[in-house]
């Protein structure tokens, strides 16, 4: 009898096994990349950029029962206290996730950093942030770097990154080579039409990852139905977007693609199960064309810094 009810629970545990090797997503599958003060963050999270409050907090709710624990969000998306009340209602506890934010530039002066970061721990509902990003490379960056600091010795935020300082490779050297806290990532714009290989030798001496903001062109219509890339996700039984974040992945890069339709969700997290061989990757490395889908020059991101935003 005993063996007959062991050979049973085998065959159950057989059976999920093969259920989970079928649909490989889950938090467990997401790799954790090691960053430069040694701690870890979930390779891919998701976005909330240009979404309403609402839509966040469905689509991180969503995400989170997928096994998403990485959120990419900002003081300017308007929707920190979206992130927070999914997180509280998903029930999972605190240490699971890694939260991310970033100071806006109306926030940088010096004084006004340190309660600005206050703010936004009140409206995520959490007492520390795990990655805090200064949004734009302007302004009095310098001062709020040192203030963002401040924050990192008081335990309010476990980690700094710096965002869009693509834009100039002095204030990207004034911050990575100056400040006493390195930046553990530089998050720029980054998907197969614009593959910033310059920019990723930038950043190789210090150990500081790439996170891709618009991984997926801000679903562009044209990258989502790019033929080559079509015929590498036939071949694997998967979506264009499934192979783009595939890329990404296989890149080496942190990717946070943003998605409401828990259809997307879903399929956004179900690439841990197969793999992209040399010749796959080399195809995509060949669709870059320095393309960029969001172009602004340095001195209109200046201008944002005196209010003209
Ligand atoms: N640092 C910065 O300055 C900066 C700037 C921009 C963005 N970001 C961050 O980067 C994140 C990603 O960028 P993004 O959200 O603008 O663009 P994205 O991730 O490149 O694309 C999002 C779009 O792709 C669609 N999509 C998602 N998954 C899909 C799938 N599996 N199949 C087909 N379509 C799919 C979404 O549609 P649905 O919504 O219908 O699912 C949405 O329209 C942002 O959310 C934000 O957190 C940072």
């Amino acid at each position: 009898m005993k063996t007959v009810i062991n050979y049973f629970l085998l065959v159950i545990a057989l059976f999920f096994v093969s259920i989970n090797n079928a649909n490989a997503q889950g938090k467990e599958y997401v790799p954790m990349l090691k960053l430069n003060n040694g701690l870890e963050m979930p390779q891919l999270g998701i976005g909330t950029f240009a979404i309403s409050y609402e839509a966040a907090k469905a689509a991180c709710l969503e995400a989170f029962k997928k096994g998403f624990r990485h959120v990419d969000c900002a003081t300017a998306y308007r929707v920190e206290g979206a992130v927070g009340e999914a997180m509280k209602e998903s029930g999972i506890p605190r240490e699971e996730f890694f939260i991310t934010s970033k100071l806006w530039v109306s926030d940088y002066a010096n004084g006004k950093t340190l309660a600005s970061i206050d703010t936004i721990l009140k409206r995520f509902q959490i007492d520390y942030i795990d990655l805090l990003y200064i949004h734009q490379p302007i302004g009095d960056y310098i001062n709020a770097w040192k203030e963002m600091e401040k924050a990192v010795a008081s335990g309010k935020v476990r980690s700094l990154g710096i965002s869009n300082f693509d834009a100039s490779k002095e204030r990207f050297h004034s911050i990575v080579d100056s400040m006493k806290i390195k930046p553990v990532a530089l998050q720029i714009e980054c998907h197969p039409y614009a593959q910033r290989n310059d920019i990723r030798e930038w950043v190789k001496p210090y150990n500081i990852f790439i996170e891709c903001w618009y991984p997926l062109g801000h679903g562009d219509k044209g990258l989502l139905s790019d033929p080559v890339i079509k015929k590498i996700a036939d071949a694997h039984g998967k979506s264009i977007a499934q192979i783009i974040l595939r890329w990404h992945i296989q890149e080496g890069f942190s990717v946070i693609p943003g998605a409401t339709n828990p259809v997307h969700i879903n399929e956004n997290i179900n690439i841990f199960d197969f793999k992209l061989s040399d010749a796959e990757m080399a195809t995509m490395r060949s669709l870059n064309k320095d393309k960029r889908f969001f172009n602004v020059t340095l001195q209109q991101l200046d201008s944002w810094a005196t209010g003209n935003f």
